[in-house]
């Protein structure tokens, strides 16, 4: 006898019963629910592989350094940093504006050869913006309509977590380089606390065993904040503070700048000098929110650069629209202008 998958009951000329294929068909269905986050999902842990490190540092869009200068005095700071972390504390490198605290942070993730996860502090940064969370729910509806008079239907919802560079880090013992932190609100950064003293993460949001990761041995993390007080930086905790050690920086010495300025630009170490000299006199002068950092000298540079060898009559006006930015009024604006000349003069 021939093997028939219908079973021949008919009802106003309709099956009653589904065929194992048309079952197949219809369940189970998936519809995705929520696309609660797609950026955080496309950002999920990247494939384990030779390239890891380089793998992940794109997917957390770790900035590369480049043209980095490892002067004397880049390198002095650059080892305290590496002891502390090599004694397991964490390292705030505190100083002013466009001093080098970033670059410098990042060049030390890089040498200690581990993958490198960036968090950039911000106003809007929540604690789960640090851990991760549960990014996308998935929900799969299956009807069963195996008997014709039994109608099953079964909603399942599962949630996919996401690590975020925080629980990524601990996890896995990355670097991670939380820059301007003080920008958080220091709420988001109590998770901190625990990682950094009992070396554990707790993740609020789940249960039992998965609320605890240890923190991976290699785990090191590198903070970064501004000495200069800004509208929108927070102060962290004293218990924060408490745990870190913290290396103040501040501007590097007129011929590392110089050293720096021809890196970045390609400019003859003549020119570079001239506009170190420029920014550094006006840094002597202005009060220390307005006080230009070496990423004015390397902004100045380019400018000259791209004149292509005109730029010695346009110098003074390339370095006031530098200068110019953090001006607060057309007095002040007079003023740079005035002290840009002054500058200029005292070089010939
Ligand atoms: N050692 C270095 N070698 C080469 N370039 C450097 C070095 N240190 C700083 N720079 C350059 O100087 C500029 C300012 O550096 P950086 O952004 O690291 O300063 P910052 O202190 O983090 O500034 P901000 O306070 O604005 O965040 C950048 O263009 C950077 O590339
Ligand atoms: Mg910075």
């Amino acid at each position: 006898m021939k093997y028939k998958d219908t079973h021949p009951r008919k009802v106003r000329g309709a099956a009653v019963h589904q065929t194992i294929g048309e079952k197949m068909k219809e369940t189970p269905v998936k519809t995705k629910a929520k696309q609660k986050d797609k950026e955080k999902k496309n950002r999920s842990v990247p494939s384990i592989g030779v390239s890891e490190r380089q793998a992940i540092e794109e997917a957390y869009l770790a900035p590369e350094i480049d043209h980095f200068v490892e002067a004397h005095d880049v390198k002095n700071v650059e080892k305290r940093i590496k002891l502390w972390l090599n004694t397991g504390y964490p390292v705030h490198l505190i100083g002013p504006t466009g001093c080098g605290k970033t670059s410098l942070a990042m060049h030390v993730a890089n040498e200690l050869g581990r993958p490198v996860v960036w968090i950039n502090g911000d106003e809007s940064i929540t604690t789960t913006d640090l851990i991760g969370g549960y990014s996308q729910i998935e929900q799969e509806s299956i009807r069963d309509k195996y008997v014709h008079n039994v109608f099953k239907s079964k909603d399942i919802l599962k949630a996919d977590w996401v690590d975020n560079p925080l629980a990524l880090a601990c996890k896995y013992g990355y670097t991670l380089v939380y820059n301007e932190f003080s920008r958080t609100k220091p709420a988001a950064n109590n998770i901190l606390l625990s990682v950094f003293e009992e070396r554990i993460l707790e993740l609020p949001t789940k249960f039992g065993e998965e609320r605890y990761i240890k923190v991976h041995p290699d785990f090191k993390a590198i903070l970064t904040s501004n000495s200069v007080e800004y509208a929108g930086v927070h102060r962290p905790q004293d218990a924060l503070l408490d745990r870190l050690v913290s290396i103040y920086m501040d501007y590097y010495s007129f011929d590392t700048e110089v050293n720096i300025v021809n890196a970045h630009t390609g400019l003859p170490k003549d020119d570079a000098r001239k506009i170190v000299g420029v920014v550094r006199s006006l840094r002597e002068k202005l009060p220390d929110a307005q006080k230009p950092g070496t990423r004015a000298c390397i902004m100045i540079g380019q400018g000259l650069r791209a004149l292509n060898g005109q730029g010695n009559k346009n110098f003074e006006q390339l370095c006031i629209d530098v200068m110019a930015t953090k001006t607060r009024s057309p007095m002040d604006l007079i003023e740079k202008q005035a002290l840009v000349k002054d500058a200029i003069a005292a070089l010939a």
